[in-house]
């Protein structure tokens, strides 16, 4: 852990910065961009359609991204793996691609109110339109998912869970495995937003016995305009196109269009090869890190950050100091707007996000207008903590003149 900063070019460039907002997105290991830079200059080409060298090297090597993201998540299997732009595209597919043809008006969707906007609006939508029910599950004062209440939300009519990992904004770490059980003894399949946990964390499928994946390249230390979906064999002939096109073809006529199957369904037009290139080097680097060493130090970090903000006057932790958290810490600021937090730490080089962080339900149900968000990850360090507290503390002082 040491050194690891020293991967990350960003910090040549901005030696001082001080970067908090990994849960919004990570910043670029040095492999992305080295390959990024060669794919770019030497090997340019798009896939699935040339025969000529460059072209069919770089089909080669996309599909074994394929190939590379199945393994990470403990599937043999590549073609569980689709892409997409992101975790949004990723769950608007499985909303559109997938569940929208099993849905009967009185059916329900089961999510949780502390989702990201990404897990929660194209749920709801889908329910308005279809005639649907869209169960929000609560959470208790802590910021866990109560699972009782969980339980009893969850019946046959129920045609899916969908689930954060983590929360973007209490950096609450769900039993997963347990909500999967619990949806699964209805019947019903579930989706799994692993945007913020798929960096780190342990998301083998086989253990996991999730339906459906989601999660995005740039919060992995990779490029930007990459998600990935992992959907289980089961539901994988039952995924339709998700936009039409050239490149998911079988055959086409003037009155007929037959596509191919999943994940090449999900391809349609000039995919961002060199974005999933870039993914597949993230996944290289995730794959030479100790990930639980990894995850110590984040949780680390995080709860040193609580016992500190703690000790500030009129700062109210969302979730309160002894939830089990990730790397992630929000909090409000007594009669300080979170965006003049924001701008206060920039001018000393940190970088935090200030607001509603895409999850508007949480903070209505939590009681709290706006919040600031701190995010860590492997690069961040204690003394960034210190330089953090103190500025908070210049701040209130200023503030308070
Ligand atoms: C929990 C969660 N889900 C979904 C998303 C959306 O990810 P993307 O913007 O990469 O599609 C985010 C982004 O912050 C997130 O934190």
């Amino acid at each position: 852990m040491k050194n690891i900063k020293d991967r990350f070019p960003i910090f040549k460039s901005h030696p001082d910065l001080i970067y908090l907002d990994n849960a919004a997105t990570t910043q670029r290991v040095d492999k992305v961009d080295d390959l990024l830079d060669e794919f770019n200059r030497k090997d340019n080409a798009t896939i699935h359609r040339g025969v000529y060298e460059l072209s069919a090297k770089a089909t080669a090597r996309y599909e074994q991204v394929r190939s590379k993201v199945a393994g990470f998540l403990g599937s043999d299997n590549p073609n569980t793996i689709a892409f997409t732009k992101g975790t949004t595209e990723s769950i608007n597919v499985v909303a559109h691609s997938f569940i929208k043809k099993r849905l009967r008006a009185g059916d329900n969707i089961v999510v949780t109110v502390m989702e990201h906007h990404a897990n929660f609006v194209p749920w709801q939508a889908l329910c308005k339109e279809m005639g649907c029910e869209l169960r929000v599950a609560s959470l208790t004062p802590e910021g866990s998912i109560d699972t009782l209440a969980f339980e009893r939300l969850v019946d046959k009519k129920t045609k899916m869970v969908a689930i954060t990992h983590i929360s973007n904004v209490l950096g609450t770490i769900n039993p997963i495995e347990q909500l999967i059980e619990t949806a699964h003894a209805q019947g019903a399949p579930v989706l799994v937003d692993a945007a913020q946990g798929a960096a780190l964390y342990d998301l083998d499928v086989t253990k996991l016995n999730y339906d459906f994946l989601a999660f995005s390249a740039h919060k992995l230390f990779g490029p930007f305009g990459v998600g990935i979906l992992y959907v289980n064999p089961e539901y994988m002939g039952d995924m339709q196109p998700y936009t039409l096109g050239g490149g998911i073809i079988q055959s086409v006529s003037a009155n007929e269009v037959t596509f191919q199957s999943y994940p090449f369904n999900l391809d349609a037009g000039t995919p961002n090869v060199s974005g999933v290139l870039g993914l597949g080097a993230a996944i290289d680097f995730l794959n030479e890190l100790n990930r639980a060493e990894c995850i110590s130090h984040t949780h680390e970090l995080a709860n040193r950050c609580v016992v500190e903000l703690a000790r500030v006057k009129g700062i109210r932790i969302l979730g309160g100091t002894q939830m089990q958290r990730s790397g992630i810490v929000s909090f409000a600021l007594e009669n300080i707007h979170p965006h003049d937090v924001s701008s206060y730490l920039n001018g000393d080089g940190i970088a935090v996000r200030a607001g509603l962080h895409c999850a508007q339900p949480l903070h209505y149900f939590m009681k709290e207008p706006s919040t600031i968000r701190i995010s860590f990850s492997i690069y961040n360090a204690d003394n960034e903590i210190d330089i953090l507290i103190d500025s908070i503390k210049s701040l209130k002082k200023f503030w308070e003149q």
